[in-house]
């Protein structure tokens, strides 16, 4: 027997075969300093854990809708409401077994041969991988440093064709941390007025996780007129410390959604009851310790960015949200390491890393935009200083 060529098409995770090496290593009793893995280390809020425990020992442990409960899609009807201003129908609400799941469902629900899908680079690595299960044609606009890891409107209407069926927009970005403001996304949205054909994936995984007072926004409350074509998507993994539970939903056209839960019927069914159960915890409970776990985040995001900076030939743009820095190292490419490696790709820069410094990282290629890494400081700062060093002191190291 063979496998597809659907399959075929596509990779492991990048990031998640990072998280497996590592662990390895430390299963061997190697020092290793993870920064690959992208969860937060914080612990699912208690009141979330004693709703979950609460929906064992009351029963809610069958079958549920396939698409999620009501008392879930209520919920989130009114965190889009509250958060962002979107008013969405019970139908209008789709609950998954995690936000990768969501944005799967969507894509090969609407995506065949022949359609064309745009993705900003870098980009979180599942997008390509899905859209070429799917069938359809990654198309990729660069976005580097120099304009801070977000497209421009003359980027996107260039990128633009009769056959262009989605535009994926994740903010805060995975693996950059970059957001679009307010007016950034504003002026995307007039570009996509004109293409009538665009649909829009708003991939809002990190709205809540966001720095310095900046204000998150999301593309269907900019531009109202881009309400109808637009799915929105977001999940309880980043915010609430659920990574493990699995919870992942969007709101959108009901014909949307609906196809979505034709083919979530036939695959995984529901998401864990327990899960949803959670999940209506979570976004319906208190919300004001997100501020404090930010405010951690904000001060590794600070002593990363600042370290990293003190390396020549590496620049660390300061990102506005998510826990994630991506810098980029062109003034150490050709280079050559103590044991005379000419380090030649990020690749090559991230296994040297990891052989002589210890720290695990995942190399840019893997997100789209090279010579650069992701660096995930959802870690203690001590942690972070230790690695922070060691890559100083690899990077010293190279003539
Ligand atoms: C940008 C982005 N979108 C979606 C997801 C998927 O999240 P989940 O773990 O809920 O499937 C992730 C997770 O890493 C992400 O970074």
């Amino acid at each position: 027997m063979k496998t597809t060529a659907a399959l075929d098409r596509i990779s492991p995770s990048a990031t998640l075969a990072m998280t497996t090496r590592v662990n390895e290593l430390k299963a061997q009793g190697v020092d290793v300093i993870g920064l690959g893995a992208g969860e937060p280390d914080f612990d699912t809020p208690e009141y979330v854990q004693e709703a979950a425990i609460a929906a064992i020992r009351g029963g809610q442990t069958r079958y549920t809708n396939v698409d999620g409960t009501n008392a879930l899609k209520e919920a989130i009807r009114a965190k889009f409401s509250r958060d962002n201003g979107l008013d969405y129908a019970i139908n209008q609400i789709s609950v998954n077994v995690g936000g990768k799941h969501t944005l799967f469902n969507a894509l090969v629900a609407t995506v065949q041969a022949g359609d064309e899908v745009i993705i900003p680079a870098p980009y979180w690595v599942s997008y390509p991988d899905i859209v070429q299960f799917a069938g359809g044609t990654p198309v990729f606009i660069a976005a580097g440093a120099d304009q801070h890891y977000k497209i421009i409107p003359a980027q996107l209407d260039a990128a633009i064709t009769p056959n262009t069926k989605w535009l994926i927009l994740n903010s805060p970005s995975n693996p950059t941390g970059a957001a679009y403001s307010a007016a950034e996304l504003k002026a995307l949205g007039e570009v996509l007025e004109r293409h009538p054909q665009v649909w829009i994936m708003a991939d809002d995984m990190y709205e809540h996780i966001v720095y310095d007072g900046f204000e998150f926004a999301t593309i269907a409350q900019v531009c109202p007129s881009l309400y109808e074509r637009t799915l929105t998507v977001n999940g309880c993994s980043k915010a609430y410390s659920m990574t493990g539970w699995r919870i992942g939903f969007a709101g959108g056209a009901p014909w949307l959604i609906k196809a979505m839960a034709k083919l979530q019927s036939q695959s995984t069914s529901n998401p864990c009851s327990i899960a949803q159960a959670a999940a209506v915890a979570a976004l319906n409970g208190d919300q004001s310790f997100l501020a404090g776990r930010n405010e951690a985040f904000r001060g590794r995001r600070d002593l990363v960015v600042s370290m990293l900076n003190q390396i020549n030939g590496m620049t660390c743009p300061r990102p506005e949200g998510a826990f994630y820095v991506y810098p980029e190292f062109s003034g150490l490419i050709g280079k050559t390491t103590p044991k005379g490696q000419r380090i030649d790709t990020d690749e090559q820069m991230i296994g040297y890393f990891l052989d002589e410094a210890k720290v695990a990282a995942v190399h840019g290629a893997a997100f789209g935009l090279s010579p650069a890494m992701r660096i995930s400081y959802a870690t203690s700062e001590e942690l972070l200083r230790e690695a922070c060093e060691r890559i100083q002191t690899a990077c010293a190291a190279l003539r």
